[in-house]
């Protein structure tokens, strides 16, 4: 340390430190400005000892507005539909007039397209790649609806942490999830991507899958950007079909749909995507009240918003923009950084900044964020990845452990009469088993939409596979597919990008007769039957709504010719909803449900059947008896004739009106007791924190896992509230006979909600029931008056 003899100790640290400091940032420039691509400004402006705000302020000084617009452009990596005039994704990154590119998801692809940004393009801006890696890039967990069946927050953050690594691994720096649509209604086929109907245990969803992507802030290295979507309700589509307007007043929006959204920005989240349909007539993509009010007044979000795919371009379709420049316009003013492939932005935004409609200073308000997060994630210095190191970072076997676990952890015992289940392994009850049906043994069924889109289906342990490896030769295994499913009506999806359905080739009636045949004539010839029925992998998840939530093709005639032969029957399901399955919650004894288990599936379902797994998990959405109940969800609101009464009989007079499964429900091979609800104070102040305790013990004989559930209901304020509302839960793991006092917090947030009459946030002096239990039904009752 070179210090005047006078300078305190303190004082010359700090001189020393930041000489260092500006040494080291001298030599960093030399080296940049010795660099082939060296353009002095620009080198400025990748000084990585800068903050990325500024970095950026320096880069955008350099652009032309060519190039501006060109970051809010999204090239699509395979042109999916054909846009006029579209130019190739490699030329315009080429250009310099894409920010970002998807759709490609092979690391050599990404790289290419990589080079050709940093080593091509002018101002050698890297891109940013985004891909739907919703549950896994190439190890790949059960979608979204399964993982929140875990009530684990900390399995799902650790998933998507896995899913992060792996993509960006893989060159993907941005992925477009979490999704956070509450969904109330199983037509809508992409209930599947999303954590159920509910906003508490949702908005914890995705807090958890956003730390999961991004780690502890956007650029941790092995992370990607994470993107919240779809906003807003898209999951409250009309009659649930995909796309179709939403109609939602504000209280339910402010209650319900947006709760997961905010707490996503709240824990940071880089991006979020406008949705496809009209909110209330206008169409969410150009919606100001939606993107300006809501997101950046009163949520003070400051990252970057995308458009759904070709959304700005479809504010025409909707009959809502008279034409393309007009609805760039559109979306521009409610602050759509990024135009997602539909090349609105590219053609239209120049004849709006000479018409002066749009300023340039707008322009770079909206580039800026875009920028930064590229500054943030590092792609300045490094926006290749090394393909050699790619393969052990996917073939990780701790990976393919974990999403062994989480998928066993997703599923949800539905029935078990007689305690059919856990089933024998050694062939002492059951010697041989038939399994039958036709998603017994497809990969891509049981990785789902997404996890299809990306790895087609392959690397997956069936459910057969899965049993035939636990059984060994101990119990004879044979395999009936019966007829194939397809689904009725083919969307856009089919057919593309090698996106299949699991059994794609048309059956003729007389071989599906001759598959049906076989898979009875095979219950007859053993012991047990596991009947694995359900989904393939594009029934579920984007443009897969369905008026009907039956059992497709003669999968039900299947099931109950083959529960005639009086064999007993286990029955697995695959799918991405709840379907109508009251004749089977009648007819079969044991019913598990394991979702779109994923790569690992087959393992997962194995260890459940044969009992090295004990199933904990508990329903995310209310399961209806049948499509006509939709949308049914456990926070309603009571009404003149409420199903408390002694004498309530129906509101359908042709079909119960509880649900065939509640939400918060799931079965355990071992039971357990929830008991000694207690509130700390019967009364309370408003604002003032209710301390909630309740005791939970393991009474069965052997260990497993409880979720336990506290329900509020407000019994009188501003408006009517729910029911009950979910206000805390906790999993725990309990040994046999082990007992533990759980403790909750009911405090200021728990009981706020926005009332349409006061057109406000409120927290209301009122009486507070309060529930403790196992489900949404749970009967431990207690109440506190909360008073001014
Ligand atoms: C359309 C879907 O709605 C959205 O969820 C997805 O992220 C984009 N396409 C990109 O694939």
């Amino acid at each position: 340390m070179l210090c005047q003899p006078d300078t305190s100790e303190r004082a010359c640290i700090v001189r020393s430190r930041k000489r260092t400091l500006r040494i080291r940032r001298f030599v960093f420039t030399i080296a940049l400005l010795t660099h082939p691509l060296a353009n002095a400004t620009f080198l400025q402006a990748q000084s990585s000892q800068l903050p990325a705000e500024q970095r950026t302020d320096t880069l955008l000084k350099q652009m032309t507005l060519e190039e501006k617009i060109g970051q809010l452009n999204q090239a699509g990596g395979q042109p999916l539909l054909p846009l006029p005039n579209e130019m190739p994704a490699e030329e315009q990154v080429r250009k310099g007039i894409a920010g970002s590119v998807l759709w490609v998801s092979e690391p050599a692809d990404i790289n290419r397209f990589q080079k050709i940004a940093v080593e091509q393009s002018r101002l050698h801006i890297p891109l940013l790649i985004g891909l739907d890696v919703i549950h896994g890039y190439h190890t790949i967990f059960p979608p979204p609806l399964a993982m929140s069946a875990t009530w684990d927050p900390k399995l799902v953050e650790r998933a998507q942490t896995i899913a992060a690594r792996e993509a960006r691994a893989a060159g993907i720096n941005w992925t477009f999830a979490p999704m956070v649509d509450i969904a109330r209604d199983a037509r809508w086929g992409r209930m599947v991507e999303g954590a159920g109907e509910d906003p508490y245990l949702g908005a914890i969803m995705a807090k958890a899958q956003v730390r999961g992507f991004q780690g502890a802030e956007i650029g941790t290295p092995g992370h990607v950007l994470a993107c919240v979507k779809h906003f807003a309700a898209y999951g409250a589509a009309d009659g649930g079909r995909d796309y179709d307007s939403s109609y939602v007043p504000d209280d339910l929006l402010w209650n319900v749909y947006f709760p997961p959204f905010k707490a996503a920005i709240y824990a940071g989240v880089g991006s979020l995507m406008s949705a496809y349909m009209d909110l209330n007539d206008v169409p969410a993509t150009g919606n100001y009240w939606l993107l300006h009010d809501v997101l950046r007044e009163t949520w003070k979000f400051d990252g970057f918003v995308v458009s759904d795919a070709f959304a700005i371009g479809s504010l025409v379709t909707h009959g809502y923009a008279r034409e393309r420049e007009d609805a760039a316009y559109r979306a521009f003013r409610a602050g759509v950084n990024m135009d997602m492939a539909s090349y609105t932005y590219l053609n239209e935004l120049p004849k709006l900044l000479k018409a002066g409609r749009i300023t340039e200073s707008q322009l770079d308000a909206l580039v800026r964020p875009l920028l930064v997060v590229k500054f943030k994630l590092g792609l300045f210095e490094n926006a290749y990845i090394d393909e050699s190191k790619i393969a052990a970072v996917l073939n990780d076997p701790a990976s393919a452990q974990f999403a062994r676990e989480a998928a066993r952890k997703s599923m949800v015992l539905l029935k078990n009469e007689g305690q059919l289940l856990p089933l024998d392994k050694a062939g002492t009850k059951y010697k041989s088993i038939a399994v039958i049906g036709p998603v017994a043994d497809s990969g891509p069924a049981q990785v789902g939409f997404w996890g299809g889109m990306i790895t087609g289906g392959k690397d997956v342990v069936t459910v057969i596979e899965g049993i035939k490896q636990k059984v060994g030769s101990a119990v004879k295994v044979e395999y009936a597919k019966g007829p194939s499913i397809r689904r009725e009506i083919p969307s856009n999806f089919d057919g593309m990008s090698g996106v299949k359905l699991h059994d794609e080739s048309a059956q003729s009636p007389g071989d599906a007769q001759a598959a049906f045949d076989e898979a009875v004539a095979a219950a007859k010839r053993n012991d047990l039957v596991v009947m694995v029925l359900g989904e393939g992998a594009l029934m579920a998840g984007e443009a897969a709504s369905n008026a009907s939530l039956h059992l497709a093709g003669r999968q039900q005639e299947l099931l109950e010719a083959v529960v005639a032969t009086g064999k007993p029957v286990v029955l697995v399901l695959i799918n991405g909803r709840p379907l109508n399955i009251s004749w089977a919650a009648e007819h079969v004894p044991a019913i598990l449900e394991a979702w779109e288990p994923g790569s690992q599936g087959g393992n997962a379902v194995a260890d459940i059947l044969f009992g090295d797994a004990n199933p904990g998990g508990k329903l995310t959405v209310t399961w209806p008896r049948s499509s006509g109940q939709e949308p049914l969800y456990y926070a309603h609101n009571l009404t003149h004739e409420p199903e408390t009464k002694a004498d309530f009989k129906s509101r359908y007079q042709d079909v119960k009106s509880t649900p065939l499964y509640r939400f918060g429900y799931g079965l355990s091979y071992t039971k357990f007791a929830v008991s000694n609800l207690q509130l700390d104070k019967p009364h309370a102040k408003l604002g003032e924190n209710i301390g909630v305790s309740v005791d939970v013990q393991n009474t069965g004989s052997i260990a497993g896992d409880e979720v336990v559930q506290v329900y509020v209901h407000q019994q009188s304020g501003s408006a009517s509230r729910p029911v009950r509302q979910l206000k805390g839960f906790e999993k725990v793991s309990l040994a046999p006979g082990e007992k533990k006092t759980l403790h909750f917090s009911l405090g200021k947030d728990e009981l706020t909600y926005w009332s349409p009459s006061e057109k406000q946030w409120v927290l209301e002096p009122a009486v507070f029931d309060v529930w403790a239990g196992d489900d949404s039904t749970a009967t431990l009752r207690a109440n506190v008056e909360v008073t001014k």
